[in-house]
């Protein structure tokens, strides 16, 4: 079984742009599992299904397909044989995604998912509920926090680059109304794992982020995998 660095937090917490430069500065795979919560999202709607309808998200998910390829320093997601791109990262799926993310089912499926990764190699997974619930055990948990404001500032801006323009307030509201449902749902609840390690990135840049995080899992320093 490989290594398995898990890194938990809120939206905007810098999760995944830490995870992403944590595997392309050793060998380990970058795992985005928040992605997976989102195709589930964006096949659902393309189906019609109600995403406010738990029952019906539940009885969809067994038929969603997702094959896992390892491109690079990542692990790529493909629907049909292409990967969704910024299909998944629309504010209409951002508004869906967690609702449909705490159905019991939606979560058991992404989660026996990412428990498979580990076939693939050492990796390194982002999201809310890896270090608590789909790697408990590992070694190598960081939590990532982060003042609201700055969140809402970094997601802005990335935001923009996608060609969503919407106003700080908006971004600020979603991504606090993400919050408060990730943090509140029965299953799996958005929260602090036991034994993690703390970071908060309000004034630290990725590099230090990375940096503590390399050092605190061992994972060695090493450009094997190209960046793609
Ligand atoms: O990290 P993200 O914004 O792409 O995540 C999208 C949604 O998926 C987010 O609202 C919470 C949910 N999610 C989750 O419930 N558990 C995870 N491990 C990752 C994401």
């Amino acid at each position: 079984m490989g290594k398995v660095i898990c890194i938990d937090g809120p939206s905007g917490s810098g999760k995944s742009t830490t995870a992403r430069a944590v595997a392309e500065s050793s060998d380990v795979l970058f795992v985005d599992s928040g992605a997976l919560y989102r195709i589930v999202t964006w096949l659902a709607l393309r189906a019609g299904i109600d995403t406010s309808d738990p029952a019906a998200v539940a009885a969809f998910v067994p038929d969603v397909k997702v094959d896992f390829v390892v491109k690079g320093s990542r692990v790529a997601y493909e629907v049909d044989g292409a990967e969704p791109g910024d299909a998944i990262r629309t504010p209409e799926i951002n508004a869906h995604v967690s609702p449909v993310s705490a159905v019991p089912e939606v979560r058991a499926v992404v989660t026996a998912w990412l428990r498979a990764m580990p076939r693939l190699g050492d990796i390194v997974v982002e999201g809310r509920d890896i270090g608590s619930v789909v790697y408990p055990d590992s070694p190598y948990r960081f939590y990532l926090d982060c003042d609201p404001d700055e969140r809402a500032r970094r997601r802005q801006k990335e935001d923009e680059g996608k060609g969503f323009v919407q106003t700080a307030e908006q971004v600020k509201a979603s991504l606090l109304a993400r919050d408060r449902i990730d943090s509140t749902r029965k299953t799996a609840p958005l929260k602090v794992p036991e034994g993690a390690i703390v970071i908060d990135t309000t004034r630290l840049s990725v590099a230090q982020v990375v940096a503590r995080i390399l050092e605190a899992s061992g994972a060695t320093q090493s450009s094997s995998h190209a960046a793609k």
